[in-house]
């Protein structure tokens, strides 16, 4: 409570932007909430008019479901791995468990890894809700460690690092890839050290992968290679295919693990929820289908990555003093804007204030002085990018 997420403080101001517009100059340009806003993939309605006029199949679906997900719908997840990904789920070796959204699962899985007084390292940038998660979870008694990633301006995530982080106490370290402030993309080889270096120290390395249909240039070989015994791969369908509100995410690991993380799972959650795992279900149900989606995401690529460049284009001319990140994947541009200001949270406020342009202050994904724009509020509107820097730029 006395150290509230500056994302959720954003949230409210933006709130009140929706019901009181009269008491602000001009309409607020959002460019602080990680969410896609484009529409889901066709077929997710197509799938859902189906399972709704189907009278039986919609009253079932009303149950309560298995803890780790439908039967059905974990095949079809396997059938959707191997056709968008290429990634092949190898009965015995590999387990499934679907939960309420990747914020969920991760808790369910850290639960599963790690006792009172545990370690846990995240990369410096990270994901600000794993800290948090960590404190909620194991009450206050884990201890999370940084890894810092960026190095001045460079992203050099070093494996060797990674290692001299690691004791006898650590036992999760969780990368995102592209990765959320930093939109970069780890290199197959890095994710490889880091797995080796993990595996001799028996560490498990959960890899989040919220933004994987969303990588600018090739996709790396970690999307569709066997899965490293000590890896956990963490997939959402909130980005990938634009569902947030529909709280469906699903973990690929060690059977044993998820053994563990399904007996935590049946206290907390019971069941995720069975319609949307129905929906789903229908939706990777035939090879049509799963063309279409893999075409979806293509085109959502490209059009992301086109609005990740205009975005960077229009920062570079706004803020010249400022140093940004050129996005290689993900939502992002992550910038230096210290020129500017030494505190990214007062500098926020005062873009908040005077332009009217939301953005989220670096340090609470632990680099101060930095700055995180998101540009996927604005992919149906990417002529608001240009707005917002126009803004940006008369302010300064
Ligand atoms: C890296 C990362 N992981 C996980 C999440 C949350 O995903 P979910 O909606 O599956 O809980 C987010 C949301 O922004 C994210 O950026």
């Amino acid at each position: 409570m006395e150290n509230p997420s500056a994302i959720r403080e954003i949230m409210t101001i933006v709130a009140d932007y929706e019901k009181h517009p009269e008491k602000y100059p001009r309409p607020l340009i959002y460019l602080a909430g990680g969410w896609p806003q484009d529409p889901p993939p066709p077929v997710l309605r197509e799938a859902a008019r189906e399972l709704v006029e189907d009278e039986q199949a919609f009253n079932l679906s009303a149950r309560y479901g298995p803890t780790k997900g439908e039967p059905d719908f974990l095949e079809a997840i396997a059938r959707y791995e191997e056709a968008i990904w290429g990634r092949r789920v190898r009965p015995g070796e590999d387990a499934i468990i679907v939960g309420a959204g990747s914020t969920e699962l991760t808790a369910a899985f850290m639960l599963a890894c790690m006792d009172p007084g545990d370690e846990l390292i995240l990369t410096c940038p990270g994901y600000l809700n794993y800290k948090r998660q960590a404190e909620v979870e194991g009450l206050l008694q884990l201890r999370v460690k940084w890894w810092p990633v960026i190095k001045g301006h460079e992203y050099e995530p070093d494996p060797g690092e990674l290692s001299s982080l690691i004791t006898d106490r650590t036992r999760l370290v969780i990368v995102t890839t592209p990765g959320n402030p930093d939109s970069m993309v780890m290199p197959d080889d890095v994710l490889n050290g880091i797995l080796d270096v993990a595996e001799e120290k028996d560490v498990w390395v959960m890899v989040d992968l919220a933004y994987r249909a969303f990588f600018f240039g090739e996709e790396p070989g970690y999307l569709s290679r066997p899965r490293r015994e000590n890896e956990i791969a963490m997939c959402t369908f909130s980005k990938e295919f634009r569902i947030p509100g529909w709280r469906l995410a699903y973990a690929i690991a060690e059977p044993e693990l998820v053994a563990a993380v399904n007996a935590i799972e049946q206290a907390r959650t019971l069941c995720p929820s069975t319609p949307a795992q129905r929906v789903l279900t229908r939706a990777f149900s035939s090879k049509e289908r799963l063309k279409a989606i893999r075409e979806y995401y293509d085109a959502g690529r490209h059009r992301y990555a086109e609005v990740a460049k205009l975005a960077y284009d229009a920062l570079v001319d706004a803020m010249p003093k400022a140093v940004p990140l050129r996005p290689q994947g993900g939502f992002y541009v992550f910038f230096d804007a210290s020129a500017y200001d030494e505190s990214s949270r007062r500098f926020c406020k005062r873009l908040l204030d005077e332009a009217q342009v939301a953005l989220t202050p670096g340090r609470d994904f632990g680099m101060e002085g930095w700055i995180r724009l998101s540009f996927a509020p604005t992919v149906e509107r990417p002529e608001l990018i240009s707005e917002a820097m126009e803004r940006i730029k008369s302010v300064l």
